[in-house]
């Protein structure tokens, strides 16, 4: 008795406050399920009815019962994926019928592995866009040439994908970008030279394309910069000085280029840089004497370049050196010994010239 009251009172709310979202909303997602192949969660099955907020990783404005976020994650501790441990597998591509939900401000359809086909070109008309992850999948051809067109766009994620092509022009229109993530494509070409009007951006990782030209020195410009990867490439030329100096930017990914010339001292006696990767690129001359006591690298690879000379006494004063590798260069002479370097192995200090002391052998003589 008391149950079938319940069932009684919960069918009642569900006809009061389920909403039916407009047929175009209904068939625009009818149009993306059909487009994606979901082999083993069952996700679509939630994709009937008119009452798109029931849809499985789909919601609609409160409001006006437009759909709003579309976000479907392969990686995740969601319910829908405790059937494969997490990890989920979908393949097929995004539909350009996601066009006509003109209401839409978030999508993320990442981390399926096998969501394959071309961004949506028509995509970039979806002016009310704040959030796009299309990481984690195989999606080909490249970044609409319009992207800048998204002018509410916070968080841009397209990472580990097979992306092709040049990095936009207009993407440096995207004011309000806090979050590009471009990472693991095949994007070539050089960095625009006015990205630095990407004013607001936090973490912007360009890392494992195939990026060619120098780097930008407007990029110093970016203030608000905290993480900054532009490894695996093959950028040339000097490292801008003023990357030393930027007020938050706290870790430096260049390892794995064409870089030249000296490591600006700036970037040893920086008070912010605390991870910092120089490796396997080009620099050379001597290692700036310029560390402090409030150096404080929680890992600070400088290896695989060809810096010669000594390591500079002034490194004894730091804080703190977590990892440190110094190996394959051409410095000599004595390790300095002393706090921040009494953890450290010899891997860190070998295939140089002639340096010695612990934890390598002997100065002689
Ligand atoms: C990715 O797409 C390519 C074709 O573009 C295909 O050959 C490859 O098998 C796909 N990989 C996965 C993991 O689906
Ligand atoms: C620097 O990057 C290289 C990749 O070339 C990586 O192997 C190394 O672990 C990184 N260094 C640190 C300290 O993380």
């Amino acid at each position: 008795m008391a149950l079938k009251l319940c069932l009684t009172l919960f069918l009642l709310t569900i006809t009061l406050t389920a909403q039916a979202c407009p047929p175009s909303d209904q068939a625009a997602l009818q149009a993306i399920k059909a487009a994606l192949h979901d082999p083993s969660l069952g996700i679509f099955d939630t994709w009937t009815g008119d009452d798109c907020n029931a849809y499985y990783g789909v919601s609609c404005d409160p409001v006006t019962d437009r759909v709003a976020e579309i976000t479907l994650r392969g990686e995740s501790e969601d319910i829908m994926l405790q059937k494969t441990g997490g990890s989920g597998f979908m393949s097929g591509a995004i539909s350009p019928a996601i066009c006509n939900l003109d209401q839409l401000n978030t999508l993320a359809v990442a981390d399926w592995k096998g969501v394959s086909g071309e961004i949506p070109a028509c995509l970039t008309s979806l002016s009310g866009l704040q959030f796009v992850d299309l990481a984690g999948n195989n999606i080909s051809g490249e970044v609409p040439a319009d992207i800048g067109k998204l002018n509410k766009l916070t968080f841009l994620s397209l990472s580990n994908n097979a992306i092709s092509g040049k990095i936009p022009a207009s993407i440096v229109n995207l004011w309000s970008l806090k979050h590009l993530d471009l990472s693991n494509n095949r994007i070539f070409g050089e960095l625009p030279g006015d990205i630095g009007k990407l004013k607001r951006l936090n973490r912007l990782l360009l890392n494992q394309n195939q990026l060619t030209g120098s780097i930008p020195s407007s990029i110093t410009n970016i203030r608000s910069l905290v993480d900054l990867d532009l490894s695996m490439n093959q950028i040339s030329g000097w490292v801008p000085f003023q990357l030393g100096t930027m007020p938050v930017l706290s870790s430096l990914s260049l390892n794995n280029n064409l870089l030249s010339g000296e490591i600006p001292a700036t970037l040893l006696s920086s008070f912010g840089l605390n991870v910092v990767n120089l490796s396997r690129n080009y620099f050379d001359g001597f290692l700036p004497d310029v560390f402090h006591p409030k150096t404080y690298f929680l890992s600070f690879d400088i290896s695989f370049n060809n810096l010669k000379g000594s390591i500079p006494q002034t490194i004894k004063s730091a804080m703190f050196f977590g990892q440190v590798d110094l190996s394959n260069n051409h410095l000599c002479g004595l390790i300095p010994e002393g706090l921040p370097f009494e953890k450290l192995e010899a891997a860190s200090f070998e295939n140089n010239d002639c340096l010695c002391g612990s934890p390598l052998h002997d100065c002689k003589g």
